[in-house]
């Protein structure tokens, strides 16, 4: 048997992928780690055709420890082969992690910017891949950047974003000034070894707004994610501001709590940002945690994020794997500078036994025939009008009606301007999801607009992840039934038209053990 290191590795390394693979609550259209532990997205890409898709990694059990780098490649954004573990910490820099980072192409060298981890604080360090970017060699000069910017008293520093301008380099560390806010610090360089410290691209404010509030901007900003949504390019100043928006994506963080991703529509020009709006990029918060996205050669806008787990330290050690990567998503600019997302469209070609439900006005309660599972892909037209609400109940189980022993309700309202509730909403009620009272159940809402009191709702189940699009605007969270419910009803009260709901069981994308060291 394999020696264990840690005192969390309870369960033999030799067992993990066999437990990972018998828990009901793994997902099996959504990219996992072969077992152990996934975090954050890193290094997502597309080179030569073929997507890159590396993340935070712990193979030795289901906990945050001595990450490494995995890594998968796909030719559709859907199927997924593991490939090589990419970074192992070494001697020197990242002798206790190698944390997130990015892929970007130094004139045809495949070549990676990470966190190396040593001594309890992170530095930025390099690693070259050869062309097809299964071997990489750590830079001779890493750490590229020896420490932090001198004489700003910091709470965290990692994580990059870097980018071409020009004949230079541009690169984004997340850090946070103490007694300020969060803030992301900005550097150049001729070469991803020397960098030129500039200065923090805008410093954030956490003392406005309340701690606990889902748009908390934090006290420290990790893996930001700076790009141009719309036309043209980051840092081409020739564009006035219609159709286009430079986004600063982060996740904002306090004293080791990973509360939420949001982002900063506005305008980067030189050497600074001028923010506008601050805006939630996930209803989910922590379920959607660590975001990053790449240009792919189609020129989409594609953003993963790392879907957290919803029950406790010891229930992950014992199930063998924790953490989910999000289905890919396509980011758009929307009708109020804001983002919208939907899933990429090759998630389709999962799609099995299609069901099409309605057109019809719902009145009541009902329970669906012949659209039942926990892989689902629910798409819903729906006209609601003002005051009145929707509810979409999945992962049910035991008798119909008020007395179904576990449901995960999706719900969304349009706001009538007076009454009980103003404004149109979509939340998500896990008060009944599960009977483990040790798992999360904490609701989770957010507004979203209605033209017209019209919605176009997609709903993707797999098992214990749950990605939601209500008109764009994403809700990703996780649930944990312990009955095996596999059914789905509608059910309104007020006036609802279904225009249509199309249905599909959602076929896995792998199949049989995966070596926990690729
Ligand atoms: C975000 C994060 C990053 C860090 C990585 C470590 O979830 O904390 O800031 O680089 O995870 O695994």
């Amino acid at each position: 048997m394999t020696e264990l290191t840690h005192p969390l590795a309870t369960v033999p390394r030799d067992e993990l992928v066999a437990r990972a693979e018998a828990d009901p609550h793994r997902p099996r259209f959504h990219f996992v780690s072969p077992a152990g532990w996934l975090n954050d997205p890193n290094g997502v890409s597309q080179w030569n055709g073929t997507y890159h898709l590396f993340y935070q990694y712990n193979p030795e059990g289901a906990f945050h420890h001595r990450i490494l780098w995995g890594h998968a490649t796909s030719p559709d954004l859907v199927n997924w082969t593991d490939q090589p573990v990419a970074l192992e910490p070494s001697g020197g820099p990242d002798a206790d992690g190698c944390w997130s980072g990015v892929l970007v192409d130094d004139g045809g060298t495949p070549t990676l910017v990470y966190s190396g981890r040593h001594d309890g604080s992170e530095l930025p360090c390099v690693a070259v891949g050869t062309p097809d970017l299964l071997t990489w060699t750590k830079a001779p000069e890493n750490p590229v950047i020896p420490a932090p910017p001198a004489g700003v008293d910091i709470t965290a520093y990692r994580d990059h974003c870097v980018w071409r301008e020009g004949s230079r380099w541009r690169q984004l560390v997340g850090s946070g000034i103490r007694g300020r806010g969060g803030t992301a610090f900005l550097y150049d360089s001729a070469d991803l070894r020397h960098w030129d410290y500039i200065g923090p691209l805008f410093i954030g404010d956490a003392a406005s707004g309340d701690t606990a509030a889902t748009d908390w901007q934090g006290t420290m900003w990790e893996c930001v994610d700076l790009f141009r949504a719309g036309h043209g390019t980051l840092g081409d100043r020739t564009l006035g501001d219609q159709g286009a928006a430079d986004v600063l994506v982060f996740s904002a963080w306090h004293d080791g709590d990973t509360r939420h991703p949001l982002y900063w529509t506005g305008r980067y020009a030189g050497d600074s940002y001028t923010p506008r709006d601050l805006r939630r990029l996930d209803y989910g918060g922590r379920y959607f945690y660590a975001p990053q996205s790449f240009a792919d050669e189609s020129g989409r806008r594609v953003m993963f994020g790392w879907l957290q787990e919803g029950r406790t330290e010891a229930a992950m050690v014992e199930a063998g794997w924790s953490g989910v990567m999000s289905l890919p998503r396509v980011a758009t600019l929307g009708a109020e500078a804001d983002l919208a997302f939907a899933p990429v469209p090759e998630v389709e070609s999962l799609r099995r036994d299609h069901v099409r439900v309605g057109p019809r006005t719902l009145s009541g309660r009902e329970v669906l025939a012949g659209v039942c599972g926990n892989q689902l892909d629910l798409e819903l037209d729906l006209e609601l009008e003002p005051g009145s609400v929707f509810r979409l109940g999945v992962l049910s189980s035991g008798v119909p009606g008020p007395g179904f022993a576990e449901e995960t309700v999706i719900e969304i309202g349009h706001g009538a301007g007076t009454g009980g509730f103003s404004q149109s909403y979509l939340r998500l009620d896990r008060s009944r999801t599960s009977l483990d009272l040790s798992v999360d159940a904490d609701e989770k809402s957010g507004p979203v607009d209605l033209p017209g009191g019209r919605l176009h709702l997609r709903v993707l189940v797999d098992r214990s992840a749950l990605e939601i699009f209500a008109n764009g605007k994403p809700l990703t969270a996780r649930a944990y039934p312990t009955l095996g419910g596999e059914a789905v009803s509608l059910s309104a009260a007020g006036t609802v038209r279904l225009l249509g709901l199309d249905a599909w069981r959602m076929e896995g994308v792998f199949s049989g053990p995966r070596p926990l060291f690729p």
